[in-house]
């Protein structure tokens, strides 16, 4: 898969967390925070303003100053939007008070009072949740593949419309291609440590799959199964189908490029109707409301 849904979106290029706190005698493993290695590991909170910015101004010729983020665990993204303009509000939804707890304690905590207090983060469900209408409402790293249903995935795309001002963008961001079907692991080095992605299980009748993220370290410790991850792999057809049922616009897949030469993906995604067959893509849907 390319490059282990890896740097999906990512490139891990921006400013890293904190380094892990460290205690004397202990494993890496027993030292290393799950968090902060996943947010080094497959986020790229200020690319993705920046890509999120842009889809949106293309759009309607005005700069975005509202988010929501939806299943926004440690709230990296909204965390980044605040901090990216002084004019820039951040709602983030997440339903596990942990994450938030670790979000609000690492990176809530690096923003300056003034750019703090225009982040709000709230514990709850992303289908109930009360928030004021946002220019633009992101829900990345698949996690509404979570809701398998389709009458359940419906009403969740029905509440982001509504979560929406009239001019507002719906960016999500999905996976697939053949070797997204596959029982896989796949290894990537970062500072310190390795990530592993795991694609433990793939029904092809209900595109039900099982995936684990897993740590590795130089000495030789580990952290099995840190995060998992059992939804439905949904396609793309069936999301923009969604998408429009659920009363938004249009929708416009924003599909990645590759280097002339490698053919390796470059981390620069642009609208496309058609796609080449790819074993193994990532790419981002905005849809209009
Ligand atoms: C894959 S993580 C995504 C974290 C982050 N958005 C990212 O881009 O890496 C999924 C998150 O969704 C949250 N979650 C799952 N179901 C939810 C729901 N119904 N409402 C709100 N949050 C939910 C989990 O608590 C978890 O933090």
């Amino acid at each position: 898969m390319r490059d282990s849904l890896r740097d999906l979106r990512l490139g891990a290029s921006g400013p890293q967390p904190p380094p892990v706190a460290r205690r004397r005698g202990a494993t890496a493993a027993a030292r290393a925070d799950r968090y902060a290695l996943y947010q080094i590991a497959v986020q790229d909170p200020e690319g993705d303003v920046v890509r999120v910015r842009r889809m949106y101004e293309r759009l309607h010729g005005r700069t975005p100053r509202t988010l929501r983020e939806d299943f926004c665990g440690a709230a990296a993204f909204a965390s980044a939007w605040v901090a990216a303009h002084r004019e820039n509000r951040a709602w983030g939804v997440d339903l596990d008070p942990e994450p938030l707890a670790w979000g609000r304690a690492h990176n809530v905590a690096k923003l300056r009072p003034e750019q703090a207090a225009r982040l709000r983060l709230l514990q709850g469900d992303v289908r109930t949740a009360r928030t004021p209408r946002v220019d633009v409402l992101a829900a990345f790293n698949f996690s509404f593949f979570l809701f398998k249903e389709r009458r359940e995935l419906l009403g969740y795309f029905r509440r982001c419309h509504a979560a929406l001002a009239r001019d507002g963008l719906f960016v999500l961001d999905a996976y697939g291609g053949p070797e997204a079907m596959e029982k896989r692991k796949e290894r990537r080095r970062c500072e310190g440590f390795t990530y592993v992605w795991e694609q433990a299980r793939f029904d092809p009748i209900t595109h039900d799959a099982s995936c684990y993220i897993h740590f590795e370290f130089r000495d030789g410790s580990r952290l099995p199964r840190v995060f998992g991850y059992h939804w439905r792999l949904w396609t793309l057809p069936e999301l923009r189908d969604l998408l429009a049922e659920a009363g938004f616009s249009s929708s416009t897949v924003y599909w990645e490029g590759t280097e002339s030469g490698t053919n390796e993906p470059n981390g620069i995604f642009r609208p496309r109707a058609c796609a080449e067959e790819d074993p193994a893509w990532i790419a981002y849907l905005a849809a209009k409301k």
